[in-house]
């Protein structure tokens, strides 16, 4: 059993709402301050978070904190799905990778893997995902295990168009770009457009972009 540390309410928040059984522990550093907080922002998990809640103290700034069991990875996704997979290919930094997690959790994508050595649990991704991998498969991979049309983003490719349901959308690494095992596996590589003198988008705005491309030109 794998354990994730959940810090603040947020990322508490998220586990109870997508993951009731996976979350073990719940501390707060004030009873009623949790309460309140929980029936502004959650009132939906209020009644869990409470339930759960153990005064103690909490190194968070919102005094909320828990831990989680990390849930068995779910590898159907890379073989079928009916919204895109979102690929990182060999991301260095776990906070762009959380804030992909958060985008893909957000958008609907089916889930999110990543091809190199960044453990997508580790626990600064969970950090910047704000426990939305509760929320949607997040698993490693490698490049041989992805089926579907595999639409990899360069910002050299060609213009973006319709986002089939089933696509694996593949972003490269934040110095690197798209490594040549993905680039070779690509059915297209599309672009974003951007303004003359741009080189470049952040890695998880990437993600953000082609995923709001698919879910706001869908049915
Ligand atoms: C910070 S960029 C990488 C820049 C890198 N120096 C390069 O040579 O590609 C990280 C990833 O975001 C995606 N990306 C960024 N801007 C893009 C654009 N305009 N169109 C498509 N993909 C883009 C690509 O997948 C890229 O590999």
């Amino acid at each position: 059993m794998v354990t994730v540390v959940l810090e603040g309410f947020h990322a508490v928040k998220h586990a109870l709402r997508f993951a009731p059984d996976l979350v073990d522990t719940v501390t707060v550093r004030s009873l009623s301050a949790a309460a309140a907080l929980a029936a502004e922002l959650a009132p939906d998990v209020a009644g869990l978070l409470l339930a759960r809640a153990v005064q103690a103290a909490v190194d968070h700034p919102t005094g909320v904190s828990g831990t989680a069991r990390r849930p068995t990875a779910d590898t159907s996704v890379l073989s079928s799905r009916t919204s895109p997979l979102v690929v990182l290919d060999d991301p260095r930094h776990p906070g762009n990778a959380g804030a992909a997690i958060r985008v893909a959790a957000a958008a609907g994508a089916s889930g999110l893997a990543v091809v190199g050595t960044l453990d997508p649990w580790g626990a600064s991704v969970v950090r910047g995902s704000a426990g939305l991998h509760f929320a949607l498969p997040v698993l490693a991979c490698a490049v041989v295990d992805l089926r579907g049309p595999v639409l990899a983003l360069d910002a050299g490719g060609s213009r973006l168009g319709v986002v089939p349901d089933d696509a694996v959308l593949v972003v490269g690494s934040e110095r690197h770009g798209l490594s040549p095992g993905l680039r070779a596996r690509a059915d297209e590589v599309i672009a974003l457009p951007m303004r003359e003198g741009v080189s470049s988008l952040n890695l998880a705005t990437a993600v953000a972009a082609a995923l709001y491309a698919w879910r706001l030109t869908g049915p």
